[in-house]
């Protein structure tokens, strides 16, 4: 089979098409026929070596061992399986639930031997993959290319939304509202949690869009006054900050953060250092919380809603699989406006 694999840590060169043996299903797996494979953040830095402090790490200690297939955000078809009990599974369209553990059902993300497919084990920028049959989920939408998208970012969205505990009509400032993450964060606090969103973004020109997915107000972070324009539309009170960016807009959220208020960070794209004067955090009695991926259940509800179409898919653009370079430097791109998917032959 084709596979896009990374040689190590470094620059798109160390992305490779080559051939391999498609791999085996044990007993509790399946193999599956890629169709389409969304891009994330964290195969990049994966491969760039970027979660590292001052040395080149993928974002366990552990490090990655390389050769590695990226990808974690999979459809595709079910072609074999390892048991007999298993066999009406073949044919079926599915995600997949991207990562295994441990963890008990409802905290699976919790877990320290967490895997996740793309980094810890292969992924898919390839034509096969093997997960085990219990993660394999039916897939929400007719289109592969639509059904793909959902799996991180959409899953890392909503445990953010249900850890901070969203009430309706709380003021919630998304940050990074253009991307992966971002974008479903806007959707699922707005359509979902029913929240008076207000979505950061670098470029007004998806304005209109971003109202169309739920935000209330969209607001540029270059605006000189982005304080006073939070502060305006907000009626001078955020109750939550939903954040991918980091150190870039750190200062803002605490600042516009009402009494009590909430920050949840689950990425670092504007910065992955950053300062902190504690005055401000506990005279205002804000919380911060961390946060990786999300749950089977919660997982479980964001494909109900997909399927419902609550939650829409967002594509920028698509390339096939053997454009995977180009693929991951158009991602890193600003101005984009949702995922970037490959598309397997
Ligand atoms: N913890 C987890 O489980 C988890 C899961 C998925 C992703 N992540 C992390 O979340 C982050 C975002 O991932 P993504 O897939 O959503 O990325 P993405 O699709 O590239 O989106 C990045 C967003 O951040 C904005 N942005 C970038 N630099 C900025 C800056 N300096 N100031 C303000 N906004 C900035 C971009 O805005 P413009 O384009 O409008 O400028 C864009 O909206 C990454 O750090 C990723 O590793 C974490």
């Amino acid at each position: 089979m084709k596979v896009i694999q990374v040689n190590g840590h470094g620059g798109l060169e160390q992305l490779e098409c080559v051939q391999r043996a498609q791999p085996t299903v044990k007993e509790d797996e399946v193999l599956i026929q890629v169709k389409a494979c969304a891009i994330n953040n964290t195969e990049i830095w994966m491969r760039e070596g970027a979660y590292g402090d001052g040395h080149a790490s993928g974002w366990k200690a552990s490090g990655v061992s390389f050769p590695r297939v990226p990808g974690s955000d999979i459809a595709g078809t079910i072609v074999s399986v390892g048991k007999s009990d298993h066999e009406h599974l073949i044919g079926k369209n599915v995600v997949l639930f991207p990562f295994i553990s441990s963890g008990a059902y409802g905290v699976e993300n919790l877990s320290e031997d967490l895997a996740f497919i793309g980094s810890e084990v292969d992924g898919g920028y390839a034509e096969y993959v093997v997960w085990p049959a219990h993660l394999c989920f039916e897939m929400p939408l007719p289109d592969f290319k639509e059904s793909c998208v959902f799996s991180v970012s959409g899953l890392t969205a909503w445990h953010m939304c249900e850890q901070v505990q969203i009430q309706p009509n709380d003021v919630v400032l998304i940050l990074g509202a253009t991307g992966g993450v971002g974008l479903f964060n806007v959707q699922i606090a707005s359509k979902v949690f029913h929240a008076n969103v207000i979505a950061l973004v670098g470029n007004l020109d998806h304005e209109a869009q971003l109202k169309s997915l739920g935000a209330h107000h969209v607001l540029s972070y270059k605006s000189s006054t982005l304080v006073e324009d939070i502060k305006k539309v907000s009626g001078g009170k955020v109750d939550i900050v939903l954040d991918v960016v980091g150190d870039a807009l750190f200062s803002t959220s605490l600042q516009v953060l009402k009494i009590g208020g909430k920050l949840c960070i689950s990425g670092s794209i504007g910065g992955v250092k950053t300062h902190l004067d504690l005055r401000t955090l506990y005279l205002k009695h804000i919380s911060i919380f961390g946060s990786v991926l999300g749950t089977v259940p919660e997982y479980e509800k964001l494909l109900e809603a997909v399927k419902s179409n609550v939650i829409v898919p967002i594509i920028d653009k698509t390339f096939s699989l053997v454009q995977a370079k180009e693929a991951q430097a158009y991602f890193k791109k600003p101005g984009k406006l949702g995922k970037v998917v490959l598309l397997v032959d």
